[in-house]
Parts: C-alpha cells; structure tokens; sequence
C-alpha cells in the first residue's frame, strides 16, 4: 500500500473534547459529548460522519478527505500502519479531531479461520461460539479493525442460497442464541476495551428468504412471519448490546430494507429502542434506483436517511446530495443530527477518541496457538455425523491401510469457507496433513485424489483412487464444495456433488471397501445417492483453519461426534424450501401415501383422502433438523414436568433422564420443543424453544432439566398482539427434531 509515513508517536491524548466517562455516569457523558462535538460540527464535517468509504490502494488519494473531516470511517483497511496513519491525520489534523471507525468483514474468524458459522451452529454451543468470535475480536483489533460487519443472523432454509454458510441455520431460537453469543464474543465485556470490536448484526432483514435462493433476489414474508421468525434474533441482538446494525439487499414485498422505515424506525428504534447506529450493505442506497425504488442517486439518498441509514456503505450519496436534500426541505437537520449522534455514540464507547491506535509495536496475536486449539475445538464440535453403519467408525487397530481420496482431502483454500478475506491458506491444516501426521507411523495411507477440485469433471484419475481403495481395508473420501460455491452471490439450483464426484464414490464403493465419506461443504448437499453406497458419513460444513486435524481425531475416535444439523436436509431440490417448523395443512402428511410409481395407469384423479407430500420425494428430509449421530448411543426416558396445567406467567420445570448406553464416552445435545396446538393463527408444528449439551460417561445416567417460562410461547397472533394465547401444547425432548419424548400441558 502506497502511504507516506506520517506516524511518530501513537500516545496522544485527545485536545479537544474528552470523552473519557467515569463509572456511573457514562451514559449521561457520551450524550454530553456527542452534543458538544454536535454543537461545534458544520453540516460537511456531520455528512462525513455518516459516510463510508472503501479506500483507494492508494491512500494518499484520501488525506484530503479524511483532513476534511468527510470520511468516517473506511472498511476493508486492514494494514496497521496504514489504519493508524489515517486514523493520525483524523485525530490532529481535522477541526473536530473524530476518530475513522474501521470496519472489515470478520465473519468467522480474522486470521485463524473458524469453521463457516453454519458449522458452528451446528455445535449448539453458545460457549464455544462466543470464544471463536472472541479470538477473531482480538486479532483483527490487533490490527486495528474495531468493527465487524457480523454476526449474519438471517434465517437461513433455503440451501440453495449461498449465503446460507455465513447463518446460523433456519431455527429463530437457535439463530438468536448463537447470534447472541457471537455478538458478546465480538464485544466483550466493554466495547471500550482494546480488543473489542463492535458488532453488526446483519442483514436487516428477510435476506436469507429469498426467492428461489437466488441471491439478492426479492422476499415477501408478511408482517406476522416476519415478527415470528425473521425479527427474534435481531431483537435479541438489540437486547445484548450490538453496536450497529447493517441493512439488507432485498425488497421486501417492495420494499428495499435500505429505504424501509417501517424496520428501521419504527420496530428497530421505537419498538426496541437501538441506541447504535445502521449502515447500509455495500452501495444498497444506490442500488434502490436498480431496484425501480428510488430515481435517482439524490432521490436514493433522501429515502435512505429518511428511513433510519445512519452510515452509507460506499455509495457515495450521502456526500452527494445530503446538502442539496436538506436545502430542499427533503430532509430535516434533526435527522441529520441523529444519524450523526448515533455514530458517535458507537465511536466513544469503542474508546476510540482515547485509543484510536492500534500498537503495533505488541507482539502478534494472529494465529497464536491457543487461538488454533480453539478453531480446532469449534471444528471437532461442529462435525456431524450422519450415518454410521456397522461401526465403522471410529477407526480402530483392525485398519492398517487406509485410502484417502477426493478433492477435499488436501484443499487448504477451499476447507477455509467462503468470507475469508484475512485467512491464509499455507495456515491451514488438511485432512490429509493431519493423518500424515499423526497417524502416519501407524497406518498405511495411500492418497489418490481421484478428481482435483470439487468441480472437476475429469473422470481419468478416478482409476487411480479405485486402486488406491483395493489396497486399502477402509476408504476415506473427502469430497464437497470448493468454498467459492458458497458464499454471496453464489447460489445454486443443483445441490448434487459437483463434478466427478458422484462418480468417484460410486466407483470406490464398488470395490466393495468400506467407504466413509468427509463432506466439506458450505451448504446442505443433495447427498442421498452417495450416503447410500457409504457405510459412514461425517458432515462438516467448511470447518476452517484447523479442520484436518479436527477431522483426523473424530476418524481415529480421539474425539466423538457431537453436532447436530441446523438446518434441514432435502433429498432433492424440489423440496425446498424445507425446515421442521413448517406449519400444519389442512390434509397433513400421513406416512401411508401412494408414491409416484405405484399409482395405477389412468387412475381416477379425485380430491378426496389426499395429504400434502411430492410423489417423487414423499414428505421427509434425508435429515432432518437437530439431527446427528455419535459413536455411543443416548436413551431418553422418563420425560416428566411440573405442571399439566399454567398460567402464562408460570414456569413449567421439564425433567428427562438420559443414558449413554453405549461405550464411548460422549455429548448428547438434548432438544426441547413445543407444539401451539391450537392458535387464532396457524401455529408450526414444532419450535425449538431450548437445548443443552449433555456429556455423558459411557454407561452414565443424568436428568436434565429445563426450565421453560410461558412467555417463550409467546408470538404475534392474529390480531399483530404478541401474546401467549391459552390452549394445549405438546412438548418433547429428544435428540433431534424427528424424534423424542412427547407430552403435553395447558395454558390457562
Ligand atoms: C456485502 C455483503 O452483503 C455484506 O454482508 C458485507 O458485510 C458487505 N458487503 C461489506 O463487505
């Protein structure tokens, strides 16, 4: 990066308004603070504040600017020097001396590579999520990124969408208390504290619903889906303290969320009270003219502002025309002011008036090795898996050679996942690595990759890995999705392995070893076929930096299984959009139907006695949510609760005895849900309402024990009231969304 060096000293303290607060009195404070700063602010040096820009590779291209006071803040900046260098010219060569806010996408780790967070979702663990946005807090402020556009919580059922790899899954309650976990991870216990980064919850909101899962495309959920299923983990994010908040890319129902005041205003400020500030995704003002929205780049910018945009991402509007809207009485001062309090607001409680510089004279945090034990963690407890006949694993002494083949194996990019600008792949551990490594001595390991990429249509090295197989007592088949596949913008309509990869699992079957198929994948696949011909299946959605020796353990039994999927499975395309809280038909599913090939020729077509199912895919997942095996196996038993009958504001105590009644000792993530039988509105016919991880001794017995309160039960019902309506339910828990122990109880 070109840059003049214009840095001595980083120890500055700050001339002209202190902003520093003292305990008990800090809220009253950073008002007092944003209104002096307002006070002495011109409308340019305010229209600054409230825009964004991504820097030039050329940063003397900006000084001006940034001297001016009309740029506040830069993202994609992630060169110290360079961050500390602008953030220098801010703080001591403008009037107002406000620092740059820098924002970068750290999604799933800065430089040690986290699995996707779908994958982290599937561990159920908010501790262990909030640790791994922990570690990607500290190292990207090291650099001095103190601002993540994340945690995505868009409610993701849609596997064809792309961006389904950077959600937490389709479940509302499992999206809030992951996203929960990653905001307090991102933030810390003080926002004001050096290796905090404000969090961004995105993306405000619908995105993950959208049409066909065509990336961008638009949504049209109602109102009360919206409040029931999109708006909880956003809500939720508002109550643990998130800093900002990104605007989404959709319409819905014509609506662009960049311009939609009824989201940004009235649920988001008034509704909940958010006291941080919005910015809007990558040129979203502007792209309201694409969107027939909005005329033009003035006309763009007014809707924005007028609907609660704080902060404009790039598209250079807000600079534009905010001058000229304000002369034409489009919008008002006091919108303007606001915009601006709220990015200040974030600005002093990140401590950055104080500390608007990164040391880099610290030593370096980027990849430390108790940052990789962590990303190995999140790998092994974010591995699933999905079938495991005859035992096949974990691998025991009886294995001396193994084959290892496909694409996936030894594909350090790719095994990343996709939003990983700052991840590098010579950091990453492979499968095949890890074996080398740590099994090398003991095992025999003939590697034939059979196909070199997850899209490569080459069939001629598929030979190689069949002769690999013969020789071998066990195959090991990595295959997948190279992370490019996944990710924005990258949707697709087939979700069948890419390439030859079909091909080379059907062919290493065939020789009649015993293959375990490692999916790495940034989406739910269309796996079916090749579950089928394999005697195990261990799904891990891309597990990061540290997935090879992850993976290596779980295949060699030093660690056992534990995830559960967060989304659910189809077995073909046409089945989507599919997730367990769907609700109830008229003519429900009855397990008994006539499928496409046994309907006789030139049957009568008639109305009577028909359910809701695909002749040619019936109504089940290949699997379903929450679902996941071991190596041991857990009984339930004994489901009681506290009460058949309660009021709304009781609490019903739910008590189960689990048993690990195999040999190994192990994780259950026991699932609690609930079905609103009856309701002024059609209710799903599941929702997960709790769950906890359960680690058992082989041979152990525990009661578990949730608590659940009555207003969980709560929803928007007919009349938009968010209310718990009276009336039975029926309650289970049990290891996945398909399977438990049922009772029931009444709300009074
Ligand atoms: C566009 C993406 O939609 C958003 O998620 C991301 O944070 C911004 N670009 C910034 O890179």
């Amino acid at each position: 990066m070109k840059f003049i060096k214009i840095i001595s000293a980083y120890l500055i303290m700050l001339p002209l308004v202190s902003c520093q607060s003292t305990p008990g009195d800090a809220s009253s404070n950073v008002d007092r603070n944003i209104e002096t700063l307002l006070k002495e602010m011109t409308l340019e040096e305010k229209i600054g504040q409230m825009n964004q820009i991504s820097p030039p590779e050329d940063l003397s291209q900006i000084v001006d600017l940034v001297k001016k006071g009309e740029i506040g803040s830069v993202l994609n900046l992630v060169d110290p020097e360079a961050i500390n260098a602008l953030q220098q010219i801010a703080m001591e060569e403008t009037r107002m001396k406000i620092p740059l806010i820098v924002g970068r996408d750290v999604i799933h780790g800065f430089k040690t590579i986290f699995p996707i967070p779908l994958g982290q979702a599937a561990s159920f663990n908010p501790e262990l999520v909030k640790e791994g946005a922990r570690v990607a807090a500290v190292e990207a402020a090291s650099q001095g990124v103190r601002w993540t556009f994340a945690p995505m919580i868009d409610i993701a059922r849609d596997p064809r969408w792309g961006r389904i790899a950077e959600s937490l899954g389709e479940d509302t309650y499992l999206t809030s208390v992951l996203g929960v976990a990653m905001i307090d991870g991102f933030q810390g216990d003080n926002l004001n504290d050096p290796t905090s980064i404000a969090a961004c919850p995105k993306h405000f909101v619908g995105y993950g619903a959208a049409e066909s899962g065509k990336d961008y495309n638009s949504t049209f959920i109602p109102e009360r889906t919206l409040r029931n299923v999109y708006l909880p983990p956003f809500k939720a994010a508002v109550d643990a303290g998130a800093a900002t908040f990104m605007t989404s890319f959709n319409d819905n129902d014509g609506v662009p969320s960049t311009g939609n005041r009824f989201i940004l205003d009235q649920v988001l400020r008034k509704e909940w009270g958010f006291t941080g500030f919005v910015v809007s995704d990558w040129a979203s003002v502007s792209e309201m003219i694409n969107h027939g929205f909005a005329k033009d780049g003035k006309e763009a910018a007014m809707k924005a502002i007028n609907a609660g945009v704080d902060m404009d991402m790039v598209s250079g509007t807000y600079v534009a025309y905010v001058k000229e809207l304000l002369n034409e009485k489009k919008i008002t001062m006091q919108t303007i002011d606001d915009a601006v309090r709220n990015i200040l607001r974030i600005k002093i409680k990140l401590g950055l008036f104080e500390n608007p510089y990164v040391d880099i004279s610290a030593s370096s945090v980027l990849y430390a090795e108790e940052h990789l034990l962590k990303a190995k963690e999140a790998a092994v407890q974010s591995a699933i898996l999905l079938k495991n006949d005859n035992e096949i694993l974990p691998l025991n002494e009886s294995i001396k050679t193994i084959a290892v083949v496909g694409p996936m194996a030894d594909a350090p990019h790719d095994q990343l996942g996709t939003w990983i600008f700052d991840g590098d792949k010579n950091y990453t551990q492979t499968p095949l690595k890890a074996l080398q490594a740590e099994y090398g001595d003991k095992v025999r390991i003939l590697y034939a990759p059979g196909t070199a990429y997850s899209r490569d249509m080459r069939t001629e090295g598929i030979a190689a890995a069949v002769n690999a197989a013969r020789n071998a007592d066990v195959v090991l088949a990595f295959v997948g999705e190279e992370s490019i596949l996944s990710g924005e913008a990258h949707s697709l309509t087939n979700l069948d392995l890419q390439g030859a990869q079909n091909e080379l699992i059907a062919a290493v079957a065939k020789t009649g070893k015993p293959v375990v198929t490692v999916v790495m994948a940034g989406r739910p696949l269309t796996i079916g076929r090749d579950a089928e011909v394999s005697e195990a299946v261990l799904y891990n959605f891309h597990p990061g930096t540290m997935g090879g020796p992850a993976i290596a353990d779980l295949l060699f039994g030093k660690a056992v299984p534990s995830g559960k999927l967060p989304v659910t499975f189809p077995k073909v395309v046409g089945q989507i959009p599919m997730y367990h809280s769907h609700n109830n038909t008229g003519r429900p599913y009855q397990g008994n139907e006539t499928m496409l090939q046994d309907i006789p020729l030139e049957a009568g077509q008639t109305s009577l006695g028909n359910t809701s199912f695909h002749l040619d895919a019936g109504f089940d997942p290949l699997y379903p949510f929450g679902y996941g095996l071991s190596y041991s196996t857990f009984s339930y038993t004994n489901l009681r609760i506290s009460a058949d009958k309660l009021k709304t504001t009781e609490s019903l105590t739910v008590m189960t005895d689990i048993t690990n009644t195999g040999k190994y000792d192990a994780t259950e993530i026991a699932q609690l849900y609930v079905q609103d039988c009856f309701g002024s509105v059609t209710r799903p016919v599941k929702e997960l309402k709790d769950f906890t991880r359960v680690p058992l001794k082989a041979g152990e017995t525990k009661t578990v024990t949730f608590t659940l309160p009555m207003e969980k039960l709560a929803y928007y019902n007919l009349d938009m009231n968010y209310v718990v309506e009276a009336g039975e339910f029926k309650l289970w828990v049990g290891p996945n969304s398909q399977e438990g122990l049922k009772t029931a109880f009444v709300v009074e």
